[in-house]
């Protein structure tokens, strides 16, 4: 197996009624450029069958393993099973609180959920004024997170990336108003993707925000919502081998004693 994975990734397609040209021609070489397409929600505008089907007709085409979550605007659907089922019929996985390893178990592992807002304090940011609407919200954070957690846990591989919709930074929002930061994402998902020293995270949502940034606890974080990139981003995460997972294990046990 190769010793990277290279990523391909895309959020905030918002497509209506037509997958604009630019995209179309840039999937084109998408398949000698990566060896997996991650898709960080956000696909359809209004979460309607129609959008998706025209959506997925795109994405079939694509021809290397694909993987999304559902954003706030592919949350609108209706008939959610019917929109997944769409999705995965076309290749792309749909991951919503669960997981895929690639690479067997020196491989990579993906877990993904669509994350909520919620905003960033204590870490990153002042309180949010309390409300019913951010209380709800804070609510729908910490289940987003805990299933997250969960993914997280099951994955059975030495590299772990997080794919999002919401943000787990404020570092990847600058550009965006600061009004709008409780609505773009929360720290609870941070906290999450630091506890398991996630190699990457994706994400998308943030349509101004800032390319790069990090969680408190230091991990990589890249938004890749279209509008920023000008479409497709680029990724590669290093994968390490058996006798790399072995080393760091008696370097680990070497620190306790
Ligand atoms: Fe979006
Ligand atoms: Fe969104």
């Amino acid at each position: 197996m190769a010793s990277k994975i290279r990523i391909a990734a895309i959020g905030d397609l918002h497509i209506r009624t037509t997958v604009p040209a630019d995209l179309v021609r840039q999937s084109i070489g998408l398949r000698a450029l990566a060896d997996v397409l991650v898709i960080t929600g956000d696909i359809t505008n209004g979460g309607r069958i129609q959008e998706v089907e025209i959506a997925a007709e795109f994405l079939r085409r694509i021809e290397i393993p694909m993987i999304t979550v559902l954003g706030n605007h592919d949350r609108r659907t209706t008939r959610r099973r019917h929109f997944i089922s769409i999705l995965e019929q076309s290749g792309v996985r749909v991951l919503d609180g669960d997981s895929l390893v690639i690479g067997g178990r020196n491989g990579i592992g993906f877990a993904g959920v669509g994350g909520s807002g919620g905003g960033f304090w204590p870490e990153e940011a002042e309180p949010t004024p309390s409300n019913r609407a951010m209380q709800a919200m804070a609510v729908r954070a910490r289940r987003e997170a805990d299933r997250l957690d969960r993914a997280l846990s099951a994955i059975d591989a030495p590299v772990k990336v997080a794919v999002l919709h919401f943000a787990p930074t404020v570092s990847t929002l600058a550009g965006e108003p600061l009004a709008k930061y409780p609505l773009l994402g929360n720290s609870v998902l941070g906290r999450v993707v630091d506890k398991h020293r996630v190699a990457l995270v994706l994400h998308g949502h943030a349509h101004i925000g800032a390319p790069e940034g990090a969680t408190p606890g230091g991990v990589p974080v890249h938004n890749v919502a279209a509008a920023l990139h000008g479409g497709f981003s680029f990724r590669s995460v290093p994968l390490r081998t058996a006798i790399d997972a072995r080393q760091e294990m008696l370097t680990s046990i070497g620190a306790v004693q």
